[in-house]
Parts: C-alpha cells; structure tokens; sequence
C-alpha cells in the first residue's frame, strides 16, 4: 500500500506512479485528516508513505 500526504499536489503525482507501477492500493490521508478517521488500515506486506520535505 501507498500512503500519502500532499499539500499541493507533488506529492500525489508521486504517490500514483509508484501505486501504479508496483500495483499497490493508494490512500490519501488528507481524506482520513479531514474527516477525522482514525481507524486502522491493513497494509498487506509492503507500506510505502509520500509526504512533502514540510510534512
Ligand atoms: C511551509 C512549507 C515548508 C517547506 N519546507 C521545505 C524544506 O524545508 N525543504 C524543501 O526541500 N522543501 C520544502 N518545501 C517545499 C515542499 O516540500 C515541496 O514543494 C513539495 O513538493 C510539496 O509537496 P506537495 O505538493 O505534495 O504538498 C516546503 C513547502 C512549504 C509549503
């Protein structure tokens, strides 16, 4: 899976292309940060996180 954080979207665009090219789930954490979900997530066995350098 491919966790990620983007501000402005450089972060995103990177979070797809490894997605899509290691076949991985994506999530987006603003979409959890907004909404205030808290729960847990099953990864599967690889876990790749994409933040911006101010994150
Ligand atoms: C408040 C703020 C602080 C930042 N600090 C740094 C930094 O210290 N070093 C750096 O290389 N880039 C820094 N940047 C640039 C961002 O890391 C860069 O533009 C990144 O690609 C933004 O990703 P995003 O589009 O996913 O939000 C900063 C940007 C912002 C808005």
């Amino acid at each position: 899976m491919v966790i990620y954080f983007s501000g402005t979207g450089n972060s995103k665009y990177i979070a797809d292309r490894i997605a899509g090219s290691l076949q991985e789930k994506l999530l987006c954490m603003n979409e959890r940060i907004k909404s205030g979900n808290t729960r847990s997530v099953k990864t599967g066995e690889n876990l790749i996180v994409v933040v911006p350098t101010y994150a």
